[in-house]
């Protein structure tokens, strides 16, 4: 995948950024990219303020594994006090639209400004991991966005993650020792049993065709 990330980042003028939300997938992603000679690369996280302390402790990790800086991007703060005024810490479980409300102010609105000005997106999404994203390419053009959206390990299995990993000893967020197996922010994530879907955890209230932040709905 290497060599042919290379050829796809040599094609593309401007900054690439690579969205890092602190899982197996986004430290493989980071690594294969930067692997690559592409010289103008933003890595960034958005910070919903509802992330586990071990992504906090995590962020700073892989920023000193790497030497790189992973700029944050935060939600508007008004935003926020009205949304938690009207939904308290766990209202966001109460119905899928404040769940969706939830997401567009603490991701989505942070997101469009994280991309504004950049020419391509950099993703750990993978095809399988949910019938959302069974059409996954690796390369594809965001209409809303307006740039290159770029999945460097679309067709990879959870098993070739982890031996990714493995193999070249990269830092992984603690939360997988723990039963995690997708991570997301704190009231919306927990642990998963043994054979549970890899999703299973994340909004688990809800059924799988409507488990999307709405980051990646096209
Ligand atoms: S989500 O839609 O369910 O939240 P998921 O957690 O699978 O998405 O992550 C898929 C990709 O979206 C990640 O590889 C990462 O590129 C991006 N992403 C998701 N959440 C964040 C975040 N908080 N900060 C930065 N990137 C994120
Ligand atoms: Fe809010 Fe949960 Fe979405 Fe995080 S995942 S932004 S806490 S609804």
């Amino acid at each position: 995948m290497s060599s042919e990330l290379s050829d796809i980042v040599s094609k593309i003028k401007g900054t690439i950024a690579l969205s890092f939300s602190y899982q197996a997938e986004d430290i493989v992603t980071l690594d294969l990219l930067l692997k690559t000679k592409a010289q103008d690369i933003e890595v960034f996280a958005l910070d919903t303020l509802k992330h586990f302390q071990a992504c906090k402790t995590y962020h700073k990790q892989v920023e000193d594994f790497y030497g790189i800086n992973i700029k944050t991007y935060k939600p508007d703060q008004n935003a926020v006090d009205r949304l938690e005024i009207k939904l308290g810490e766990y209202g966001m479980r109460g119905s899928l639209e404040d769940r969706h409300l939830c997401c567009e102010i603490r991701k989505v609105k942070p997101l469009e400004i994280a991309l504004q000005g950049r020419s391509a997106w950099v993703t750990g999404l993978r095809a399988a991991q949910s019938v959302t994203r069974a059409n996954l390419q690796i390369v594809e053009c965001d209409a809303k966005y307006k740039l290159f959206k770029i999945a460097p390990i679309a067709s990879w299995s959870e098993k070739e993650v982890f031996d990714y990993i493995s193999t070249h000893h990269l830092p992984l967020n603690e939360l997988y020792s723990q039963g995690f197996k997708s991570i997301g922010c704190e009231p919306c994530t927990r642990a998963v049993k043994e054979g549970e879907d890899v999703r299973a955890g994340r909004w688990w209230w809800e059924n799988p065709e409507h488990k999307e932040c709405g980051l990646h709905i096209k």
